[in-house]
């Protein structure tokens, strides 16, 4: 589906609501869609949403982001009319468990079709080429998880500054072509509506293997930060929970919660 919105010059209204109803089409999760031009976080804005009753397949996708905001309090980076800023009201009949490795499977999958080579590093990044092409921010609240995706589409190089300029990369970067951020949206949400009744019957299980195949850092030697203690090991894979399996000193560890980054 991405490939028919390839375009080779800036597309203007590619995040029209009108026009990504269209394209979500009328059996996706994503069944109501708001843009707003500027807003500080997708996620506030949602959870909002969320908290007067907005109901599952509730999106909003928006052009600036003032307080864009990524695991652990960090901020997230984006550049208005050139990042993918979104996030999704999702009602699930589970716990979240393995939901944020199921959004970068589905992202990863579905960027497929406009690049290959994309990896998840394990728990909510995209990466690509080895720098961070895009994160996952789910917040589970009463009764609802909003999930946050932001995903550099159509930045130049000079829109990276300080340590970015070294670390991110965006799928213009990468392949040399301007995306319709709108068909982007609509194929990542119906890869992640494809997978979401699996997940709410069965749990993260199905897709671990999927997921393991496009793992960052598989088989690799890693510094593991778990809220302070810092531990080198080397990952193994993932469980069916979509918790990280490294083999620490000979033993198999299991991770929750955490971030990894190359052991130099
Ligand atoms: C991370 O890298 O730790 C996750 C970044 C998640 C960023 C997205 S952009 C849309 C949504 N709104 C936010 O404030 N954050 C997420």
């Amino acid at each position: 589906m991405m490939n028919r919105h390839r375009r080779a010059v800036p597309v203007v209204g590619d995040l029209h609501p009108a026009r990504l109803l269209d394209l979500f089409g009328t059996t996706s999760l994503a069944r109501t869609v708001v843009l707003i031009d500027r807003c500080e976080s997708t996620n506030t804005e949602a959870a909002d949403a969320a908290a007067r009753g907005a109901a599952e397949g509730f999106v909003l996708v928006t052009e600036e982001q003032t307080a864009g905001r990524g695991r652990k309090g960090r901020q997230w980076f984006s550049v208005p009319g050139k990042s993918l800023t979104f996030s999704i009201v999702l009602r699930p009949r589970r716990n979240g468990e393995g939901i944020t490795p199921l959004m970068g499977l589905s992202a990863a999958r579905a960027l497929d079709e406009v690049c290959a080579g994309i990896d998840v590093k394990w728990p909510n990044d995209l990466y690509l080429g080895g720098k961070k092409l895009g994160g996952i921010l789910a917040e589970k609240r009463e009764g609802y998880i909003v999930m946050g995706v932001g995903l550099n589409v159509n930045e130049e190089v000079d829109d990276f500054t300080g340590a970015l300029r070294d670390e991110a990369v965006s799928l213009l970067m990468h392949t040399g072509e301007r995306l319709d951020r709108g068909a982007v949206l609509a194929g990542i949400l119906g890869r992640f509506g494809e997978g979401y009744g699996e997940w709410t019957r069965s749990g993260f299980g199905p897709f671990r293997q999927a997921l393991e195949e496009r793992l960052l850092y598989r088989g690799k030697r890693v510094l593991l930060d778990c809220g302070g203690e810092i531990v080198e090991g080397t990952v193994l894979g993932l469980t069916d929970q979509g918790c990280l399996r490294c083999d620490i000193d000979g033993r198999e560890r299991i991770v929750a919660s955490g971030d990894v980054t190359a052991s130099r």
